[in-house]
């Protein structure tokens, strides 16, 4: 046998576990009225009921039933694996109003008819659930014990650890868009190699895919690599002086008479190119050419970024992204907890 528990035997101590879980969303749920008491509790216990807990019925629906189906002759649509069955659809479904009312609750939102669908459905969901259990250790799992082979077991035993593996593996999957956006860091400090011009190519390339307000796509961009134009770039402010040891600049330019969102067309397109540098290895950084909240200090910074480029008057330049090699790692940089900063369906009270 691969490992050294019945499958049967993980899948009740796996129930076991759940009913401890039940016994303290009970609680929780009789408490609704003190929220800053339960919230952190009710979190973990309706995230386990998200996610961990339905690898339980994977490795049930997938593993151990079609067994029981084929070698037992029961039926998956009638007896007793169509009613548990049946009451997986149940609690899935009533999971997910449970889901929804308890994330309403914790933004802020929680009202009696919020409360009372955590009442009712909870209780619902703890009910079944608990009954559910019961059935599957006391009949249906003894008549597997009774009938399935040992060939059969190893096959369901092995089929279990297919389905963790891949539950884990989901989890760490690595994906390349989330890793870099997680990885993304400023870089001002460069090596003196040059970077490729179909490099840069590329990078502006990929920036006419980025999305745009009525998919205008009225920006245009400059690559600047002329080491004079650099430094005078790097002159236009006190906190665009690393451009001077930047190996290339990309001006972002638009006209703002063209759309009306040309600030965020152009914040856009330059965090595609951010991104896409970084995926080619290089180090990128944000010069600022605009200040919302300080149109005098704008207007200086355009002027100088117009004299560099040769800009139209017409013509404005947000932002100025500098790259070249990284010389050295930048160090970590705090960031917000995700609590601070997320809510679900309300501004938090
Ligand atoms: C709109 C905007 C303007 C920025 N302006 C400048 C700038 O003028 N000079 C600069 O050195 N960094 C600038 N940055 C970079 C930020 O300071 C930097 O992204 C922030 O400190 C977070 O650090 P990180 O990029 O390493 O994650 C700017 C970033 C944004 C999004």
């Amino acid at each position: 046998m691969i490992g050294t528990k019945k499958p049967t035997q993980l899948l009740k101590d796996e129930h076991q576990a759940v009913l401890q879980k039940l016994t303290a969303l009970e609680k929780v749920f009789g408490r609704l009225d003190e929220k800053e008491a339960i919230s952190a509790e009710l979190k973990e216990l309706t995230s386990f009921f998200k996610t961990e807990f339905w690898v339980h019925f994977t490795k049930e629906e997938e593993a151990l039933f079609p067994e029981i189906e084929t070698f037992l002759f029961l039926p998956r649509d009638a007896g007793p694996l169509g009613v548990m069955l049946m009451e997986h659809e149940d609690l899935r479904k009533t999971n997910d109003v449970i889901q929804k009312a308890t994330a309403e609750y914790l933004a802020g939102s929680s009202g009696e008819a919020t409360k009372k669908t955590l009442r009712e459905q909870g209780s619902h969901f703890i009910n079944v659930l608990r009954d559910h259990i019961n059935k599957e250790d006391n009949i249906l799992f003894m008549m597997a014990d009774m009938h399935l082979s040992q060939q059969q077991i190893d096959k369901v035993a092995k089929l279990f650890l297919d389905i963790e593996g891949g539950h884990k593996a989901e989890g760490a999957k690595e994906n390349p868009v989330i890793e870099a956006l997680r990885a993304r860091r400023s870089c001002k400090d460069f090596l003196g190699t040059p970077v490729p011009t179909e490099i840069l190519t590329e990078l502006v390339d990929v920036a006419r895919y980025s999305p745009s307000g009525a998919n205008k796509n009225t920006w245009r961009f400059i690559i600047v690599t002329e080491r004079q134009d650099l430094n005078r770039l790097s002159e236009i402010a006190r906190t665009c002086s690393w451009l001077a040891s930047a190996q290339a600049a990309i001006a972002v330019i638009v006209d703002p008479a063209s759309t009306r969102y040309w600030l965020e067309d152009c914040s856009v397109a330059a965090y595609a190119i951010w991104l896409a540098g970084e995926a080619r290895g290089l180090g990128v950084a944000w010069a600022a050419m605009h200040q919302s909240d300080n149109s005098e200090e704008s207007a200086r910074r355009q002027k100088c970024v117009r004299d560099v480029l040769g800009l139209p008057e017409a013509l404005y330049t947000p932002m100025v992204l500098g790259l070249g090699y990284r010389k050295s790692q930048p160090p970590d940089k705090k960031r917000p907890n995700l609590e601070d900063i997320i809510a679900w369906g309300k501004y938090p009270g």
